[in-house]
């Protein structure tokens, strides 16, 4: 089975190449110096004997997004739209990725599939068209909507704040922003059983769980890390707000934890984001003492 993959130097794209490749697939894995989706005219760099495509490229900063929104509207619209209409042409199963800033996070709870979204920020404007422009041209596509992605190679905040605590220094971590962090390793489960299935439309791959904060998800990084004796007593933890992180040129949705019963719906049972992360935590507990087995 042939399956290409943007964004192979990406968060999601390089752990998605890493999988399927681990899996016995055969991989393409397409860089921006392979497949440049800001041109647009890239169908000549296209095979069609490729049985699989998985679209995780993006511009996927939303303060980058905010500064250019033509190039963002390029490669998180249209060109997902061209791939999906390619994909469609020649028997091509197609999946997109995008994401949870979709929606505007006004109102608290979980996010239902059926809820229409009404993104603020060119980053989520540009995701939005871009799910609604490839399941048009692709009605047979696969959109996942993903959130807070941790354990790839490329580090996310998760990853961070767990190498900083095991490291004895100290966090600051917003407590008013509330998401569902994902495990690369089980989003990558998911989207091969998806791919299995005859799954179509948007789904929300994400794990169980009630919406966490940045500073709660550090405070169960922190929990799990003291339950195995692994915390330094120097690693300390404090609280931000959103209006106290300056550094953000978009403004940042506040609740979009989504619910993943879409997902459920086609793979059957996830895991709950606790078991996820401790289970994470854990592994990297063991990988440290076995590296210093001393210490
Ligand atoms: N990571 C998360 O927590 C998260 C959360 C929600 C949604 N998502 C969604 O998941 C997907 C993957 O995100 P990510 O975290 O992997 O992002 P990322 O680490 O920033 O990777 C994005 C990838 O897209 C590539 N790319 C950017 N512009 C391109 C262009 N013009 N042509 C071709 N490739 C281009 C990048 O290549 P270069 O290395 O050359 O720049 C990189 O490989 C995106 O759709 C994003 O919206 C991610």
């Amino acid at each position: 089975m042939k399956i290409a993959i943007t964004g192979a130097s990406g968060r999601v794209g390089g752990a998605l190449v890493e999988h399927f490749h681990s899996r016995g697939f055969e991989v393409i894995a397409l860089t921006r110096e392979q497949l440049d989706l800001s041109a647009l005219d890239f169908e000549s760099k296209l095979d069609p004997g490729w049985d699989v495509m998985l679209n995780p490229a993006a511009m996927a900063s939303p303060d980058l997004c905010e500064q250019n929104p033509d190039a963002a509207q390029r490669v998180n619209a249209q060109a997902p739209a061209k791939l999906a209409a390619w994909a469609a042409r020649n028997g091509v199963r197609f999946l997109h990725f995008s994401t949870d800033y979709v929606f505007s996070g006004d109102r608290s709870g979980k996010i239902a599939l059926e809820e229409i979204p009404t993104p603020r920020t060119v980053y989520g404007i540009s995701k939005r068209e871009g799910e609604i422009a490839v399941l048009a041209a692709n009605p047979q596509a696969i959109v996942a909507r993903i959130s807070w992605i941790y354990g790839a190679t490329k580090h996310g905040f998760v990853d961070s704040v767990l190498a900083r605590l095991l490291r004895g220094e100290p966090i600051t971590a917003i407590c008013d922003k509330f998401s569902l962090p994902t495990h690369m390793k089980e989003l990558a489960g998911w989207i091969e059983s998806l791919l299995a299935s005859p799954a179509r439309g948007i789904v929300h791959a994400c794990h169980r769980g009630e919406p966490v904060s940045w500073h709660g998800i550090a405070e169960e990084i922190a929990a799990t890390l003291k339950k195995h004796q692994a915390l330094p007593a120097s690693a300390t933890l404090s609280a931000q707000t959103l209006a106290e992180q300056s550094t953000f040129l978009a403004a940042r949705p506040i609740h979009t934890a989504m619910d993943c019963i879409s997902l459920e719906q086609w793979i059957g049972p996830v895991s709950e984001w606790k078991t996820a992360l401790h289970r994470f935590v854990c592994d990297a507990v063991t990988t440290k003492k076995h590296s210093h087995p001393w210490g």
